[in-house]
């Protein structure tokens, strides 16, 4: 198992038309469309930074993990997503070193990834995703 690199770091905003301004007006990077994620009631758009990405979440519904998230905490720095090149063998390597994992099994993400989710209390705090993308 190798990880490949820093595929996106995610960002819970209240409003992301007001939040990317920052990034496109200020900063001078490029934002994808909004695109709406049912099954996770947010709304995205992903900024490009040279090889990685910066991911910004917008709950579409007050029961979204990202609206509670928002309620307790504000708006910040949500979770890392680190690209790996198996993601079955890091849930197990991950399982093995006795570290918790959200999601036990990978289930798909966005744009044909599997992706899993670490319980931050195993990660240093951080709420930490897994990335596999099928090349
Ligand atoms: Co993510």
């Amino acid at each position: 198992m190798a990880v490949e690199k820093l595929n996106h770091v995610a960002i819970a905003v209240n409003d992301i038309a007001e939040a990317k301004r920052l990034f496109e007006d200020i900063l001078g990077l490029a934002a994808s469309e909004p695109e709406i994620v049912e099954t996770q009631k947010v709304k995205t758009v992903m900024i490009k930074l040279g090889d990685t990405r910066i991911e910004l979440l917008e709950p579409t519904s007050g029961d979204s993990a990202i609206a509670k998230f928002l309620e307790k905490k504000g708006p910040g720095l949500h979770h890392l997503c680190y690209q790996v090149d198996d993601i079955e063998a890091t849930i197990d390597a991950m399982k093995n070193s006795g570290r918790k994992m959200i999601d036990e099994t990978a289930r798909p993400g966005a744009h044909g990834t599997m992706i899993a989710f670490a319980h931050p209390k195993s990660t240093g705090g951080v709420l930490t995703e897994f990335a596999e993308v099928k090349k």
